[in-house]
């Protein structure tokens, strides 16, 4: 390589020379190995800078100094990037991209399955011309109970176990509440028509006092109330007659068993056949039929509270769970059905 180092200045360029390609040659290297051998090349005992280094004994003394402080600036410059060039090296290995692997799929959510349950419901009446509305659900006593035929001081209101809302009392319609139910939108629907035919589908959140294996304090419940002229039992069991055909399976139906609310009269309680048995008796529902909710005729004083005329109109309802209503529909024996409102994905990830 270099013959002869004249003098300190001789070497100095020669040094920087040699710098300058070792880096650019590291920058270059294109793997590990070649950064070994590069290392070798001039860092080894053969290497450049150490044939180099060997010819600072031709420099006078002072000279050598000045050398001795560049051979350590330029030997540190070439190990750093040796180091640096290592590094962008190994980063790039773990970049690595192989398109032949089986890429990661995304997490995709699902509406939760009450939400599915109340879109099913829904488009299953409304099939048949119910129109779905929302009322509020802090709500007056009076809609919630009063008008619905339940006095104040009457035994059935315990049923409710309500939420009352700390508030001071409405001169007509008295305590605030949570909505304990969603008939609690009859009187509402009776007076925002004001003309029947009425054909109300409420579905909404409700509330009370209640949480253990079978209650959560929040539940859902969907509401029917069709009002119109000559609106009889049969409307009524043919109503429900659908919505079991359409929601639960062709071969389902429905029965009606006496039963007794203050709001309608008659009242019933409406069962389905059950899907295992059909109707014939097995374990799940031992009789052969499993209950679903109430039902009845719009009691005459609902009808005037909701200022329709009984005389000239009659009118049915029926208000069920959605909860329980979607569990017997899937088949679902949920042990506890306060899961339904936990975020337990493991849960909730099943439907
Ligand atoms: N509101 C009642 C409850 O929560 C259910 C109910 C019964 C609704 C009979 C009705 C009905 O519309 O006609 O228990």
């Amino acid at each position: 390589m270099q013959k002869g180092i004249e003098n300190i200045n001789k070497f100095t360029s020669i040094m920087l020379d040699v710098k300058n390609e070792a880096l650019a040659q590291i920058v270059d290297a294109g793997n590990i190995n070649e950064l070994e051998e590069l290392k070798i090349a001039y860092l080894g005992r053969n290497g450049k800078l150490t044939t180099l280094i060997k010819k600072i004994k031709d420099l006078s003394i002072s000279e050598k100094k000045q050398a001795g402080g560049l051979i350590n600036e330029v030997k540190n410059t070439i190990l750093d990037a040796l180091a640096t060039q290592k590094n962008t090296l190994k980063e790039s290995a773990r970049d690595w991209f192989d398109a032949s692997i089986p890429g990661k799929k995304p997490t995709i959510g699902h509406l939760h399955l009450i939400t599915q349950a109340i879109r099913e419901i829904s488009s299953t009446f409304e099939k048949i011309g119910f129109v779905r509305v929302r009322y509020p659900e802090v709500e007056w006593d009076w809609y919630a109970f009063e008008s619905l035929n339940i006095p104040r001081d009457h035994p059935a209101r315990d049923d409710w176990e309500t939420f009352f809302i700390d508030t001071p009392p409405h001169s007509k319609y008295g305590l605030m509440v949570l909505t304990p139910h969603t008939s609690s939108g009859q009187v509402r629907e009776m007076m925002r028509v004001k003309k029947p035919p009425i054909r109300m589908l409420n579905i909404a959140k409700n509330y009370r006092r209640q949480s253990d294996v079978s209650h959560v304090p929040m539940f859902h419940q969907f509401e029917g109330l069709v009002i119109d002229e000559g609106i009889s039992v049969a409307h009524l069991k043919g109503t429900l007659d659908y919505f079991a055909r359409n929601f639960f399976g062709k071969d389902r139906k429905t029965r009606l068993r006496p039963h007794h609310f203050q709001f309608t009269e008659p009242s019933f309680e409406v069962d389905i056949s059950c899907g295992v048995c059909k109707g014939n008796g097995c374990k799940l529902c031992k009789e052969g039929w499993l209950e679903l909710g109430g039902a009845g005729m719009v009691h005459p004083n609902v009808l005037k509270n909701g200022k329709i005329d009984p005389n000239k109109y009659t009118g049915f309802a029926f208000g069920w769970g959605v909860e329980r209503t979607f569990m017997m529909k899937a088949g679902l024996e949920i042990g506890d059905i306060r899961l339904l409102y936990s975020p337990d994905l493991k849960f909730l990830r099943q439907f």
